[in-house]
């Protein structure tokens, strides 16, 4: 049986951890924080001398495991793929694979030299919906523009890209980055095989999560703000409506409301989304201009209600449009919008690490290999 190493016990590893069905075993856990690696050794029977607090004392430790899951922020997925490969191990690493043009290169050399590949979890590769839209996007002819537009959605951008752990560059690498890197890589693919681009432009700004939009009442927590009816109260999201709270612990001898109660008054998750100290954009726009001379639109929009992505592919024949997980191209109407909310992003998750487990077994590349998404990643290095 294929054995495993996870680093990083958050949300993405508990999706991928729960897809192993009975093909692999969990042979090592690694979390600095102490309540999530119990809880995880406890689930998975994993003994305490398989579990380590640091990246580095798993690798010092000298046990051999066929593969790695790196499931970390962004900004350390480099240090830990780097000692990864090293070693032989496989690897399957959270987009995006590392926050630097040169980090990639360095990555892909070192996979290369230790004959260890990487796979780069681009869900969206596995994903019913955007499956779809390829094989319709098949039909159109030549391709000759794309215009995507990423909607992030209100609880999603005051969440995680303003108050949460993808607020700052310094912790997570440009937005762009972190929130697109696998839309390009699902356009790209859209372009025919090894589309390159030639051409770059990218603009970008902070546009609405900033002190000057604030309200004229409102105070530095939303516990104490007069202003009920701002989209983004944090009482309203975690309190009453109890959405994204899936990352709040709620460690023995407490309950979940208590935690709530603690994190809108101590937690950055509390804290007004105009007084933030966010300095990610939430708004950006980047052109492309592909080789095979196909020009594309890319935009990221943080600062509207609508969630979602929105797809306009216009071909020599025809013109396909996905909205909402709605497609329509030429006489077909296909509706996907129940698997936009169906588990485990409907199914690619599972899909994806059952690719990884088979790329072990085999030693043959993932469809969403390090090598593939490179292009994805350099025109997001170029945008910013
Ligand atoms: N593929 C996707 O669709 C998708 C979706 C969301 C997030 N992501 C990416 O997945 C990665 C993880 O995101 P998440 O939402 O699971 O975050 P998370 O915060 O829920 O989990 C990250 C975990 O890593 C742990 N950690 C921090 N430093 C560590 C270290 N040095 N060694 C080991 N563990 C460490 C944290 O304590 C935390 O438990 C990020 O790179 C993120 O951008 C991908």
């Amino acid at each position: 049986m294929i054995s495993l190493s996870v680093i990083g016990l958050g949300n993405r590893a508990g999706k991928y951890l729960s897809c192993l069905g009975g093909k692999a075993r969990v042979e090592c856990l690694v979390e600095p924080d102490a309540f999530r690696l119990n809880r995880a050794a406890e689930l998975y029977g994993v003994p305490q001398s398989h579990c380590f607090r640091s990246a580095y004392d798993f690798f010092a430790s000298g046990i051999k495991v066929d593969g790695v899951i790196i499931a970390v922020p962004d900004q350390i997925h480099y240090p830990i793929a780097i000692e990864a490969v090293k070693r032989s191990f496989h690897v399957l690493v959270e987009k995006p694979a590392v926050t630097t043009q040169a980090d990639y290169e360095s990555l892909l050399e070192a996979s290369a030299q230790a004959g260890a590949p990487v796979g780069v979890c681009l869900v969206m590769r596995y994903h019913p919906y955007y499956n779809r839209i390829k094989e319709l996007a098949g039909t159109l002819g030549q391709i000759r523009e794309i215009s995507h537009t990423e909607h992030i959605g209100p609880d999603r951008m005051g969440h995680t890209f303003v108050r949460g752990g993808w607020s700052r560059k310094e912790n997570t690498g440009p937005i762009f980055l972190s929130k697109c890197s696998h839309d390009v890589d699902f356009i790209l693919s859209l372009c025919g095989p090894g589309a390159k681009a030639t051409k770059v432009q990218s603009e970008g700004s902070i546009e609405l999560f900033k002190r000057s939009q604030a309200p004229a009442e409102s105070t530095d927590r939303c516990i104490h703000c007069p202003v009920k009816d701002c989209r983004y109260n944090a009482v309203n999201l975690y309190r009453e409506r109890k959405e994204w709270i899936a990352g709040f612990d709620v460690p023995p001898g407490k309950t979940l409301d208590q935690i709530i109660e603690e994190v809108l008054t101590e937690s950055q998750f509390g804290l007004c989304v105009y007084r933030c100290q966010n300095d990610v954009y939430d708004t950006q726009k980047v052109n492309v201009e592909l080789e095979n001379g196909i020009r594309l639109s890319l935009s990221l929009e943080g600062t509207s209600a609508k969630e979602g992505r929105e797809t306009i592919i216009r071909g020599t024949k025809g013109v396909l449009k996905a909205d909402g997980g709605i497609i329509t191209c030429g006489a077909i109407r296909e509706d996907y919008s129940q698997l936009e909310s169906a588990p485990l992003h409907a199914g690619a998750d599972k899909a994806l690490v059952e690719d990884f487990l088979r790329s072990i077994e085999t030693g043959t590349p993932m469809k969403a290999s390090l090598q593939d998404a490179a292009e994805a990643h350099r025109i997001c290095f170029l945008a910013e």
